[in-house]
């Protein structure tokens, strides 16, 4: 592997008290920073798929949180607590489904409530970035965790994009992945190209290819034969190993679109099903994955490509952007305090309380 070339990709920066972030819809033609000066402008750039990714949407909503407080302070020394809820609720519209979103406006809520400083936006920056820091580190200790289930040398197959980009930095499911490549148990990486948005073909491929690990990417469609046909080869594929958007306590995973559908190919082919997440994607709040608002994105985005019609005039579509994987479909759900065998309600209450 190159000398850490996942510490490049950098997502989200704060610098000269200003938030950047990577314009992912570019990637990987252009690697274009934007500067974001108002909360409504970081909502925004939520919505429009600038920054995307659970972990990643969620630490840059704690940034959004200070922009506001900074604007709110000006204008309202003596409620600007009060006067920033306005700002929460906009920033918690800008995508249904990821609850580390929630889970990050929450903790920043409560962080304000707390504070009796003489400056609160350093405080707040602080607190924001510590999440920021901390996301990298769980990211860390996962990819040691899900590495140690991979017990021979093979190939594996990924969804969407769960790397450095979705995150902090280092990646969910691509931190397992970079791990074990580094211990030699993953030989090849099968990336699925991720219809409509393409997070697999132009995201993961470019962090495997910047990491120097090999992939290949596939259409949707394909994986079914490759989860078959790969076994008699030199890539046996013997793990599939996505990221989450939000866990339901009974262990129901929602993830891009298409994984659902992943993990029954997995289980019919007798393929394990890994789902890397950190403790913040874990929604204890609803029972099962009934409850997880499945976000609906504009038709045209599977009517078209790139501003361009493809499809037959006259035609509808339809765009949920994740689904529901049931939890007995999952072998192992990573996280940063420990991995659980078998989801169910008990075991995640019990990592959930560990200290
Ligand atoms: O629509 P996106 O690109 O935000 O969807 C991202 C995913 O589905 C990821 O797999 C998930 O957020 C985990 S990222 C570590």
């Amino acid at each position: 592997m190159s000398d850490k070339a996942y510490d490049s990709i950098k997502p989200i920066i704060w610098q000269d008290d200003n938030l950047q972030l990577l314009d992912q819809r570019l990637l990987p033609a252009e690697h274009r920073y934007i500067t974001l000066k108002t909360v409504h402008e970081v909502a925004q750039a939520i919505t429009d798929m600038v920054v995307r990714g659970a972990p990643a949407i969620g630490i840059t909503a704690a940034y959004g949180v200070v922009i506001a407080a900074r604007a709110r302070l000006a204008e309202h020394p003596d409620n600007w607590q009060r006067a920033i809820e306005a700002d929460l609720s906009v920033l918690a519209q800008s995508r249904p489904t990821a609850v580390n979103l929630f889970w990050a406006i929450d903790l920043m809520r409560e962080f304000i409530k707390s504070l009796s400083t003489s400056d609160p936006i350093a405080a707040l920056l602080t607190k924001a970035q510590n999440i920021h820091q901390e996301d990298i580190a769980a990211n860390v200790k996962m990819g040691a965790l899900g590495a140690q289930l991979i017990k021979e040398p093979c190939a594996v197959l990924t969804h969407c994009n769960a790397g450095a980009l979705a995150t902090g930095g280092y990646g969910t499911a691509l931190g397992v992945i970079r791990t074990a490549f580094a211990d030699n148990k993953i030989t090849h990486v099968f990336a699925d190209e991720t219809r409509p948005w393409l997070q697999g073909a132009r995201l993961t491929a470019w962090e495997m290819v910047q990491d120097d690990i090999p992939v290949s990417l596939l259409v949707e469609g394909a994986a079914a034969h490759m989860l078959k046909t790969s076994q008699n080869t030199d890539k046996p594929i013997r793990w599939v190993i996505v990221g989450s958007d939000r866990i339901a306590s009974n262990g129901d995973v929602a993830n891009k679109i298409g994984t659902y559908a992943l993990a029954v190919l997995a289980r019919y082919h007798g393929i394990k099903f890994m789902v890397v997440a950190p403790t913040t994607t874990i929604d204890m709040a609803i029972s099962s994955g009934a409850d997880i608002p499945i976000e609906e994105r504009s038709t045209n985005e599977v009517l078209g490509f790139a501003d361009q019609q493809i499809a037959a005039t006259g035609a509808q579509a339809r765009n949920p952007a994740f689904d529901v994987t049931p939890a007995e479909l999952v072998d192992a759900i990573v996280t940063e305090k420990g991995v659980v065998l078998k989801p169910t309600l008990e075991k995640i209450t019990v990592m959930m309380t560990t200290l």
